[in-house]
């Protein structure tokens, strides 16, 4: 299995191994033991979709002298190009869609047993993109392989339609798995040795807005009519024993509530920092983005998030050379930047995808512009990082060690309960732990402490 692209690619690759291990096959380590290779891929901007088609190439050979080797093309990229994905690599044999994964293994029986009969490359290939199907999953007799910090997709899809994203054409409606499911795979999880878990979706805070209302005699929830809602979620995550971190992979402004706020601040397992992108500083551009929020309305939903967990840090995504984004439009990012004040910030430059409605207008901002923007915003990212982590100097700070240090095998890595990558002296021993630790040092994008054991 090969994985490009987010935190939801990593998952849904951990899930469909596990369904290939039902099915009979086992994991390799190196592309040259396996009679199955997988690719799952991304499309959220062009780069990761020419990433995946030169790997690709580079196994026309493999196929050639191996002709029973079977290809597939899983994920993003196969939803969005279908059969294109043929076209440009006449050795792939599946093309899998988003909805469809749980059909993998099967599909490569099938791929096996038509070639088995003496057909084809062309005659044994299959293409599954259906947008229908949801899936249950019970995965309480598979092995967890997912490690320390694990990850769980809580909803697939994205019902927004920002004007500039691809996503919702790769990932489909949403669809939010039910509570329960969510509470027996983390607990699944933690047995299995994870301690933290990243609860993933697109809009991760609009989780339960498309499941059922409850009658009035069943029990109520904190979501909008009575519904299962990331608030409740987090309840129940916290109550799990062994879990030590709960990490939240990405929000939306449009759907922070207080109910939602509270439960931050009444769950100490959920870490103090939120991914909750603005995209843009300037409201013409949030509008042309159809992002469903003005940067007024951005404010509120931080002080809502704020008056709760006053020591709540953001995180941003930003956009920068959206189609008309005039100079003083970019500078109002930069201002918004630091007005809130992230302590982390992934800044992209704007890439038309076909299909989308911004690309129909004019990808007008060169891209030397667009290179000397990303270069201006990240030096605005820097200041406010390093500002963000100098007010953490001299504190006490509760810290998940996650491993130890590539760099220095004195030194263990983790992250404090705001997010924030440390380094400290350590040995293994500490690794999966969580410890006090006194801040020493502050750069843009690091933290460096000593362990406080009294
Ligand atoms: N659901 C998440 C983001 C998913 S894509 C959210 O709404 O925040 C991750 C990031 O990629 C986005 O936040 C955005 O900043 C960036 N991105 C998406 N489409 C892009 C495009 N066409 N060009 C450049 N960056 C893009
Ligand atoms: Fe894309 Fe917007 Fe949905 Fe995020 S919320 S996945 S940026 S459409
Ligand atoms: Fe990429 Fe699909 Fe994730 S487009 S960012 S792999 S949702």
């Amino acid at each position: 299995m090969v994985t490009f692209g987010c935190q939801m690619n990593k998952y849904d690759s951990l899930m469909v191994e596990g369904r290939f291990r039902d099915a009979g096959f086992s994991i390799t380590e190196s592309k040259d033991d396996a009679d199955v290779i997988l690719f799952n891929t991304c499309s959220v901007r062009d780069h990761a979709e020419e990433r995946t088609l030169s790997w690709l190439g580079e196994l026309k050979h493999a196929k050639e002298t191996r002709p029973d080797l079977v290809i597939g093309v899983m994920g993003c990229m196969a939803q969005r190009r279908e059969d294109d994905v043929f076209r440009r690599a006449g050795h792939v044999d599946i093309v899998c869609g988003t909805r469809r994964f749980p059909h993998l293994p099967a599909m490569v029986n099938e791929v096996r047993a038509r070639r088995a009969e003496g057909l084809n490359l062309r005659s044994s290939r299959l293409l599954d993109v259906e947008t229908t199907g949801d899936w249950t999953l019970d995965r309480s007799d598979e092995t967890y392989t997912g490690g320390l910090v694990g990850h769980l997709a809580v909803m697939r899809g994205c019902d927004l339609s920002c004007t500039y994203c691809i996503v919702p054409t790769t990932r489909g409606r949403v669809q939010s798995r039910p509570m329960a499911e969510l509470v027996a795979e983390a607990r699944w999880m933690v047995a299995g040795g994870a301690k933290a878990i990243c609860l993933l979706g697109q809009t991760v805070n609009s989780y339960g807005e498309d499941l059922t209302v409850p009658a009035a005699d069943e029990p109520q929830h904190r979501g909008r009519k009575g519904r299962p809602s990331l608030a409740d979620l987090l309840y129940e995550m916290q109550a799990i024993e062994g879990l030590e971190r709960i990490r939240l992979i990405t929000l939306h402004p449009s759907y922070v509530t207080p109910s939602f706020a509270q439960a931050i601040a009444d769950n100490n397992k959920v870490d103090r920092f939120l991914p909750l992108p603005a995209q843009a500083g300037s409201d013409d551009v949030l509008r042309r983005m159809k992002r469903g929020y003005t940067t007024g309305l951005y404010r509120k939903r931080a002080a809502i998030l704020r008056a709760a967990v006053p020591d709540i840090e953001l995180g941003s995504d930003w956009i920068v050379g959206f189609p008309g984004e005039t100079e003083a439009d970019f500078e109002a990012s930069i201002e918004f930047l630091a007005e809130i004040g992230f302590s982390q910030n992934y800044i992209f430059k704007y890439d038309p995808r076909p299909g989308t409605v911004a690309d129909a207008g004019v990808d007008d901002i060169t891209t030397e512009q667009k290179k000397d923007r990303n270069q201006r915003l990240l030096a605005a990212a820097k200041d406010a990082g390093l500002r963000r982590h100098e007010r953490m100097l001299g504190k006490r700070v509760s810290v998940f060690v996650e491993k130890l240090s590539d760099r220095d095998p004195a030194l263990v890595v983790g992250r404090t309960e705001h997010y924030m990558p440390i380094s400290l002296e350590g040995a293994a021993d500490l690794v999966g732990t969580t410890v006090e630790v006194e801040v020493q040092q502050a750069s843009p994008f690091n933290l460096a402490g000593v362990l406080r054991s009294d």
